[in-house]
């Protein structure tokens, strides 16, 4: 029982990782504004559209607060991908209504994935909420608040085939002044039959390489010194400098030479300066390319780690939840990866259990693709049906919840095997770490991360956030590696 409890915290943990944990807003007081809180759910993506927001309220009259009882506007910024994303979130809501209550005149706004699944539904189910505005139509809040001043609902969940905010410069929020994400492209294209994402984010779109330089080079300027590119694919980038091709079927119909893919995106930022390491998230199998990999390599500045999501390690599982590649592709992607990056590139992995139908001999599949991979860590989820995916139209969610879990426990257990195995061949090496700030235990210590995305931990000295150092790893965790400063 102990062990079932603890295991279940694990899974806990692990949806904290990466789609329950929230992000405030931080305070940026002139005196002047009215105050926005703004509260953040969901993936780096929605944080960094969180960003977006804070700067387009910012530029009219609204200064940002970490404390929701100062709030005019509260906004909260939220995610679908999992039943328990969306049930965190009406939990806010219902925590909203005693603030609400005090103050009657805040505005409510839920952004995001959910307000784009459910429009306007959710002012019917939510009766506290004043605002709902999808991922698309942030240049409208400042317009939607105002129809709320003025004693309207506000909605606008139109979803666009162009907006990728590319003129907007993000105000940072929570920010270690350090590592730094930008969006360079919105939407998914593919229809992963259990995903969401595809109907709350719309049609996939690029955004201008120019202009993602640009905000390398600023935030180069102002002491950052790693930037991630996100994109629900970001394999899948392509830009046109014909500014009326916008889509990338039209692109790709065109024919054009001149088209940036991610390869050529990621030459261009690496070459900003060698002072900016370049991280990327998500890779699909199916898109990445061996010249993006030939790229990694050219370049020091481009850290060699992979986030290249298996979800399952089973060819007929991968063909129901319409990955479009099977278990062969997918090995073959980790070889390329091993022959032109070798063994010290970091890949890690986003892994489903019990998805529909999935038998035990499929789920051992998922195993075994673990033990041939060895990924450095894995986000780990069981399956939870959406409303409205292709999964939840054509395959009933058969796979009761305690075997769901009890296989994902597998999955969990062997990852963290796998994690100490990976991080024991980085003891007796020495790492290039760029600091981001003190350890979360103790301001003694430093930490930052390798070029394999590795938390390293060591005694702080005379080293301060914002360099690179050279660390010894003398130990390590499944979580982390120690050990301390050498100089070069
Ligand atoms: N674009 C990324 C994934 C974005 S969603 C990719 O294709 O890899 C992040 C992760 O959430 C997915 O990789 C998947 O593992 C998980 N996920 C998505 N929908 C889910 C669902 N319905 N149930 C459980 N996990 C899900
Ligand atoms: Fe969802 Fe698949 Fe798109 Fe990822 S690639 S966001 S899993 S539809
Ligand atoms: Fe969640 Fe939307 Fe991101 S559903 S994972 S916030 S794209």
């Amino acid at each position: 029982m102990a062990d079932l409890i603890k295991d279940i915290d694990i899974i806990e943990e692990q949806e904290a990782a990466q789609c329950e944990t929230v992000k405030v807003s931080e305070d940026d007081d002139t005196g002047r504004g009215r105050k926005l809180y703004i509260e953040s759910y969901g993936c780096q993506m929605n944080f960094s559209d969180s960003e977006i927001v804070s700067s387009i309220m910012k530029d009219h009259g609204f200064d940002t607060t970490s404390n929701v009882d100062n709030a005019d506007v509260i906004f909260i910024n939220t995610c679908s991908i999992r039943e328990k994303a969306e049930v965190t979130v009406r939990n806010r809501l219902n925590h909203f209504q005693g603030v609400k209550k005090r103050k009657p005149d805040t505005t409510i706004g839920v952004l995001g994935c959910m307000a784009e699944r459910l429009k306007s539904k959710l002012l019917e189910e939510e009766k506290i909420v004043d605002l709902v505005a999808g991922p698309d139509a942030y240049r409208d809040l400042p317009n939607l608040v105002q129809q709320v001043d003025e004693g309207h609902k506000a909605v606008n969940t139109f979803l666009s085939r162009e907006e990728t905010y590319a003129d907007i410069s993000p105000v940072r929020l929570d920010s270690n002044g350090v590592t730094a994400f930008i969006s360079i492209m919105r939407g998914c294209d593919n229809m992963c039959s259990f995903c969401v994402v595809p109907f709350t984010r719309g049609r996939e779109r690029s955004r201008d390489p120019h202009s993602i330089v640009a905000e390398a080079k600023e935030l180069l300027n102002k002491g950052f010194r790693e930037v991630t590119l996100l994109g629900q694919n970001v394999d899948s980038y392509k830009w046109s400098p014909n500014a009326a091709l916008k889509g990338k079927a039209q692109i790709e119909k065109a024919g054009e030479d001149n088209v940036v893919n991610f390869a050529h995106l990621l030459e261009m930022v690496a070459k900003v300066s060698p002072q900016l390491r370049i991280r990327f998230s998500t890779s699909h199998p199916k898109d990445i390319t061996d010249e993006v990999l030939h790229t990694m390599k050219k370049y020091n500045n481009i850290c060699k780690y992979i986030h290249l999501p298996a979800q399952s390690g089973n060819s007929r599982v991968l063909e129901l939840m319409n990955r479009t590649y099977d278990r062969e592709w997918y090995l073959e992607r980790v070889e390329s990866i091993r022959r032109i990056l070798g063994q010290e590139c970091g890949i890690s992995s986003d892994m489903i259990a019990g998805f529909c139908s999935e038998t035990e001999e499929e789920h051992l599949d998922t195993l075994t693709l673990m033990d041939e991979v060895k990924y450095d860590f894995s986000y780990m989820f069981f399956y939870s049906e959406r409303p409205g995916t292709l999964a939840a139209k054509k395959f009933p969610d058969d796979i009761p919840l305690e075997i769901k879990k009890r296989r994902l426990n597998e999955i969990i257990d062997k990852q963290r095997a796998h994690s100490l195995e990976r991080n024991q061949l980085d003891v007796g090496k020495t790492h290039e770490v760029l600091i981001e700030g003190y350890s979360k235990r103790s301001d003694d210590f430093l930490q930052g991360r390798n070029s394999a995305n590795k938390v390293i931990i060591f005694p702080k000295s005379k080293y301060k956030k914002g360099q690179f150092v050279n660390v010894y790893v003398e130990d390590c965790t499944a979580a982390t590696l120690s050990g301390y400063a050498v100089e070069s």
